[in-house]
């Protein structure tokens, strides 16, 4: 039997589960199919050609075995990388996951605000031009982090990651900002350690956003729905049993590794 998963959400990794657990909490009639490309992870400290090269590949494998309806890039170094490739490349609409900038540089006051997120990420000019538009009253510093994508992987797959945190952590409370902005979907599966180690802090997210404007679009398609929901997560690279575990605690009926073409 072949069952209907309307909503792809991609990643690199385990970041596009924070965006993934988003949508199903306001959606919870959706069935999904989550992909991890773990053989390209992580995509923050690669060139940009191959981070297009192999998210273009495998959507192009996915997206005619699934048939999705609708994709969420849940990853904000490709989105702010190839999101308008994607969308003239397939046919299907796209749903991209840039940093809450806005969200951020709405406050009235100004403000001192970092941008956490991939090394790759804090150099694209997409992410100069959110800080033109909407945060120009506030002070933005930026920070890449690969080693917090590492530790969120870490995390997904139940290993202790206290004493890394810690550091990084403390780096960013010498930075005494008022709000940081979480740039990478790996971020927001440590919220509440970042929230615990610093409360004054405003931790910020692209999450809930995006699942409302999935919301709007899946309610603009045509669905045929599997009653309940049914979740199902792919992915690329050897066989990962802590992360089938992990994952499985999510909520997903079915994990395995991308099927060969
Ligand atoms: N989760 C991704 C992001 O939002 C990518 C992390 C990585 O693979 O480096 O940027």
């Amino acid at each position: 039997m072949s069952l209907s998963l309307p909503v792809l959400v991609f990643d690199s990794g385990s970041g596009g589960l924070s965006v993934w657990k988003e949508i199903v909490a306001l959606r919870p009639d959706l069935s999904t199919l989550y992909c991890a490309d773990f053989e390209g992870f992580p995509y923050g400290t690669k060139p940009d050609s191959l981070v297009a090269e192999r998210v273009t590949g495998l959507l192009a494998r996915l997206i005619p075995r699934y048939h999705p309806r609708l994709v969420v890039l849940a990853c904000n170094t490709a989105s702010t990388l190839l999101l308008d490739d994607l969308r003239q490349r397939f046919d299907l609409p796209f749903v991209g996951v840039v940093p809450a900038i806005k969200t951020a540089g709405a406050s009235a006051e100004p403000h001192r605000i970092c941008l956490l997120a991939t090394p790759a990420t804090i150099t694209r000019p997409y992410i100069d031009q959110l800080v033109k538009n909407f945060a120009s009253g506030h002070e933005v510093i930026k920070k890449g982090q690969g080693d917090l994508v590492r530790l969120a992987e870490d995390f997904v797959r139940g290993k202790p990651v206290d004493t890394e945190l810690r550091g990084i952590v403390d780096d960013i409370r010498q930075e005494a900002v008022d709000a940081v902005v979480l740039g990478c979907t790996h971020f927001p599966l440590l919220r509440a350690y970042f929230e615990q180690a610093l409360p004054e802090v405003r931790w910020i997210d692209s999450g809930e956003a995006i699942a409302r404007r999935v919301s709007h679009l899946v309610g603009t398609l045509r669905l045929d729905q599997t009653s309940p929901a049914w979740h199902e997560a792919v992915y690329t690279g050897p066989q990962d049993t802590p992360w089938e575990t992990g994952v499985r605690k999510w909520g997903f009926q079915q994990v395995s590794q991308v099927p060969a073409v």
